[in-house]
């Protein structure tokens, strides 16, 4: 597709953005399933709830710019998302599961805060007002579910643990396996 003005590649990225949402929709109930720690699951499970709002509002864009909203592929979406599902079939312990699961779903809205930062800025300089400020929005949702992921790792999750666990294993492996006559 040949992009001749910004206002087209604006439109190119909005259904990008908006397809990569339709992808996120389907992937977290999954991700939310994996979850073993309870407040990583509901922070995956309330995303799951502002990610719908998000496809609602990007809908309200294209009704507004009177264009399409499909016809996006997502292709960097896919990706991480092929990650994050190669992680969940992986056979991992649930401690670390969790942290590999908060990684992939930081990838994501690292992803996500890029995309609408930028978009933003296009509608801005496109003088879409209000679409900016729905932008704007949905940028300061991607932050806080991006914060909130942090916060978990940093509160909920015992890393501590998942090291001393592997330290026990080594001490174990270490140990003489017996047979020195002493029992
Ligand atoms: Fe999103």
């Amino acid at each position: 597709m040949k992009i001749e003005s910004l206002e087209e590649l604006y439109i190119e990225e909005l259904r990008d953005v908006y397809d990569a949402e339709q992808q996120l929709v389907k992937a977290l109930p999954k991700m939310a399933k994996a979850a073993t720690s309870d407040s990583l699951r509901a922070a995956l499970e309330e995303h799951l709830d502002v990610t719908e709002s998000q496809v609602q509002r990007l809908e309200e864009i294209f009704a507004e710019l009177g264009t399409k909203a499909k016809g996006g592929k997502c292709e960097a979406m896919k990706g991480l998302l092929e990650e994050a599902k190669e992680l969940i079939e992986d056979d991992i312990d649930p401690e670390v599961m969790d942290v590999a699961l908060i990684m992939a779903a930081q990838k994501v809205e690292h992803y996500e805060i890029a995309s609408y930062g930028c978009l933003r800025t296009f509608a801005e300089l496109l003088e879409h007002e209000e679409q900016a400020e729905t932008l704007q929005e949905i940028l300061d949702e991607e932050k806080d579910a991006d914060e909130n992921l942090t916060e978990i790792a940093e509160t909920s999750i015992n890393l501590d643990a998942v090291d001393e666990e592997e330290d026990d294993d080594e001490v174990v492996s270490k140990k003489p396996s017996g047979g020195d006559g002493s029992e």
